[in-house]
């Protein structure tokens, strides 16, 4: 039997840390959902799109393929065959993902992908609207929060390490809080926390505490399955 955990929250708010850890742990496969958005952002940019252009982005949608592989339990993302990876990340992607995720026709097919992607097995997805919209009957879902200025602080080194440094700290929180106000103010399956997720805000908790926290309710509900 598969067993579906939905891990949501605003941008920086540790969900990718987390879901890789604690899929580690209990050897789940886990899903960055927000890697699609990105893909597509990045795709629409660089063929130059319109987020407008309704008949464009049906066309695209049928001409794109998106699938993702495992290196060393690290989710990597093939678009029509292309490996992207620091693609994802830029200045320019995360100023526009958070439009193109609300755009419903790009909405509906992420959707459909994530639902396939997760059929029977043991999964943890990562995103924003996967407890509310993708899947509503998951079987623990978590909404996953920090203070603005703490998930900013974590970008800003996440980027470092990776040698993505073309924003300022002050550009990552002002981009945060956009995407925040765009995510949460969306007409189309909106940030907000599911009624039966439980609230976890790791502003002063460590990773590990986090991790140790959602191991704990995953294994206690697996228990009771
Ligand atoms: O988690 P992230 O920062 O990589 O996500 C990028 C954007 O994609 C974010 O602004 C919100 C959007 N997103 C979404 O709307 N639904 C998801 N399931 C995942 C991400």
């Amino acid at each position: 039997m598969s067993f579906i955990v939905a891990i949501d929250g605003p941008a920086g708010s540790g969900k990718g840390t987390i879901t890789k850890l604690v899929g580690e742990e209990l050897d789940f496969i886990t899903f960055d959902t927000g890697a699609m958005y990105r893909a597509i952002s990045y795709y629409m940019l660089k063929n130059s799109i319109s987020f407008n252009d309704k008949e464009k982005i049906k066309k695209m949608l049928k001409e794109i393929d998106i699938k993702l592989e495992f290196e060393n339990r690290e989710q990597i993302l093939y678009l029509n065959s292309q490996k992207l990876v620091k693609e994802l990340r830029t200045k320019e992607v995360n100023e526009v993902v958070s439009q193109v995720s609300h755009i419903l026709e790009i909405r509906l097919a992420m959707v459909e992908l994530q639902r396939k992607l997760a059929k029977r097995k043991n999964v943890i997805l990562e995103g924003r609207d996967i407890g509310t919209n993708v899947f509503p009957n998951a079987d623990v879902k978590i909404y996953l929060d920090a203070s603005a200025e703490e998930r900013a602080n974590r970008r800003f080194k996440q980027n470092l390490d990776n040698n993505i440094n073309n924003s300022s700290y002050e550009e990552i929180l002002e981009n945060i809080k956009f995407r925040d106000y765009n995510d949460k103010n969306s007409d189309i399956a909106p940030l907000k926390q599911a009624e039966d997720a439980i609230y976890l805000d790791s502003t002063n908790l460590s990773i590990e505490q986090v991790k140790d926290k959602i191991v704990e309710i995953i294994k206690q509900k697996r228990n009771e399955k």
